[in-house]
């Protein structure tokens, strides 16, 4: 009864999960051929722990993978649209993927159906954008065809436990039938579940990711001021900020000891995107902050923090290449680049700082760089097909680098000054 069009992070997650806890059949389709092959041999194709028992749970049976797009809308009541919605011209979000999939669907529309918006849409995308285009094609919202905006929060990293434990669920719909529908499908989740206008909905989406850019930030830009005062040890300030109570859902215990998911999952508190780094990167956080920012300019607002946001986050990355330029003014020095996904825990390389502090490096002239991933190296190589070389362990680095940067958080990282005193190390996540 229910469809899931688009299977990357979002779509398989969501699939899956509806699978887990509502016990429906779930009908996935997508474009990538070799996506779809690799899901209905029940491998995942990407990183993320916890999921992928669950799709050996689930393949064949609550969840099938069809080729047929007519046969998947035909037998479904509510369509899920979890597909991309890249950045665009200015700034803003493509729509173009999102409505070419609508599109195609439309043709098996052979009764009322809910379409649900996962993608992460500009608010008022579903009101002035999507209810135009059912309109166009004969359709009438709320009477031939249902229309929702229901953004998913997931965490690529904790996706799995994001999705089956979410903290709200948030629900826009045009219709008390759609909304109904919607109710029923999140039921088993025993989460609140939070109805508001499609377009307030789709805000709210927002609100949570240009925050979090904000903060990371504001983090940023502090770490850069500390550093060009001097004296100041960046990592011991945030961590005394992070005492502060007011930070912790609990009101106590350490920064990593409450969270937004409650209890169960591994935790991290808000404090922790109060705290510098290399940069925000991955699919969401820039190009949903330049999707903001770039229809609130196109709304007669201008939007001073959020442009904020997004410029300093471009220059954190000239920062941390200029700490390591001075720490090897040689530009035939071999640089050893720790971590290529955009956070730990995960193979995702989309808009991850280690690609621009790499093309810095190499626009300034550094020959020799040297990669190092636990996870991502093929996908980082395949994707962005840049002029340096890779090792396949940390210690195969450390035999050809004395100065490195830490770009990522990964684990396996966090005892190197330990494993190697002697080299010099920008820590660009303060996790030394
Ligand atoms: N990745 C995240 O952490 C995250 C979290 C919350 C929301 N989102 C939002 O969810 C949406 C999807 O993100 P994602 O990371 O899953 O993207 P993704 O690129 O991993 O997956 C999108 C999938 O859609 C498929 N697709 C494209 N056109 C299609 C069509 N016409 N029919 C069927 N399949 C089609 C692609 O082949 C791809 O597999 C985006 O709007 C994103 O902003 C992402």
């Amino acid at each position: 009864m229910i469809a899931v069009i688009g299977l990357g992070f979002v779509g398989l997650t969501t699939a899956v999960g509806l699978a887990e806890k509502t016990g429906r059949k779930v009908r996935g389709y997508d474009l990538d051929a070799r996506k779809v092959a690799a899901i209905r041999g029940g491998e995942l194709p990407f990183y993320e722990e916890g999921l992928g028992d669950a799709l050996k749970r689930h393949i064949g049976g609550t969840f099938v993978v069809e080729d047929d797009l007519g046969e998947v809308i035909r037998e479904s009541e509510v369509v899920f649209f979890c597909v991309g919605t890249p950045c665009g011209e200015d700034g803003q979000a493509d729509l173009g993927i999102l409505k070419s999939a609508i599109d195609s669907c439309l043709r098996y529309v052979d009764g009322y159906k809910t379409l649900v918006i996962k993608s992460t849409v500009p608010p008022s995308t579903s009101e002035r954008v999507l209810k135009p285009l059912l309109e166009s094609r004969g359709l009438v919202v709320g009477d031939s065809i249902g229309l929702a905006s229901n953004p998913e929060f997931l965490r690529e990293g904790t996706c799995w436990q994001d999705f089956t434990e979410p903290d709200r669920v948030v629900i826009g719909c045009f219709d008390r039938k759609d909304e109904q529908r919607l109710k029923d499908v999140y039921a088993p989740f025993g989460a609140p579940v939070e109805c508001v206008s499609p377009t307030t909905a789709e805000f709210i989406k927002y609100l949570s990711n240009t925050l979090l850019a904000t903060m990371i930030s504001y983090s940023n830009e502090l770490s850069m001021i500390a550093d060009a005062i001097g004296g100041i040890d960046v990592k011991t300030a945030f961590e005394v900020l992070h005492k502060d109570r007011r930070w912790l859902p609990d009101g106590g215990g350490s920064p990593s000891g409450g969270g937004a998911g409650g209890g169960v999952l591994a935790p991290v508190a808000m404090s922790a995107y109060v705290y510098p780094g290399s940069g925000f990167g991955g699919y969401c956080l820039p190009k949903d902050t330049s999707a903001l920012a770039a229809i609130s300019e196109s709304s007669g607002c201008d939007p001073l923090v959020l442009r904020a946001a997004l410029e300093t986050n471009r220059r954190i990355k000239l920062h941390i290449a200029a700490k390591v330029e001075k720490l090897a003014p040689d530009t035939s020095t071999p640089i050893g680049i720790l971590g290529l996904s955009f956070k730990p825990n995960s193979d995702d390389v989309r808009d991850t700082p280690a690609k621009h502090l790499i093309e810095q490096l190499l626009a300034d002239g550094y020959t020799d760089i040297v990669a190092y991933d636990p996870i991502a190296t093929d996908v980082f190589k395949s994707h962005y097909g840049l002029p340096i070389r890779y090792a396949d362990t940390l210690d195969e680095v450390l035999e050809s680098c004395d100065t490195l940067a830490l770009v990522t958080a990964w684990d396996e990282f966090k005892g190197l000054k330990d494993k190697a005193p002697t080299k010099r190390i920008v820590d660009g996540r303060y996790v030394l």
